[in-house]
């Protein structure tokens, strides 16, 4: 019985490191699904737009070959429009 706390603490562990990298959060779902094309720069210089052009600019990647499921778009324009937004 003594055996399965640090079995059990090493298994919580190693599920907050694969849930951590996985890379949910906003930030890195930025960089790993719109660095793959060109640099962020593109995007973090682009300081300016409102939230309105934000879901224009996702659509128009969409249809260069951006690949994100609704909740990945949804949480990336929710990031990009608090960093990078006008409002
Ligand atoms: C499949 C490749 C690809 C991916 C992935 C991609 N882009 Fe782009 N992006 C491009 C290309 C090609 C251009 C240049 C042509 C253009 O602007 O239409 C560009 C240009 C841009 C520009 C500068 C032009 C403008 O109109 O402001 C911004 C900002 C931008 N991308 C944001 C993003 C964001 C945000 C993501 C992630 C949600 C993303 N991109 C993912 C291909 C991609």
């Amino acid at each position: 019985m003594k055996r399965l706390v640090p079995l059990t603490v090493c298994l919580i562990a190693a599920l907050l490191v694969v849930g951590c990298s996985a890379g949910t959060d906003g930030a890195s779902l930025m960089k790993s699904k719109c660095g793959s094309c060109h640099a962020i720069d593109w995007i973090t210089d682009a300081s300016a737009d409102t939230r309105a052009d934000w879901e224009g600019t996702v659509a128009r990647m969409e249809t260069k070959g951006l690949v994100v499921t609704d909740e990945e778009r949804a949480t990336i324009l929710e990031y990009l429009n608090a960093e990078y937004g006008a409002e």
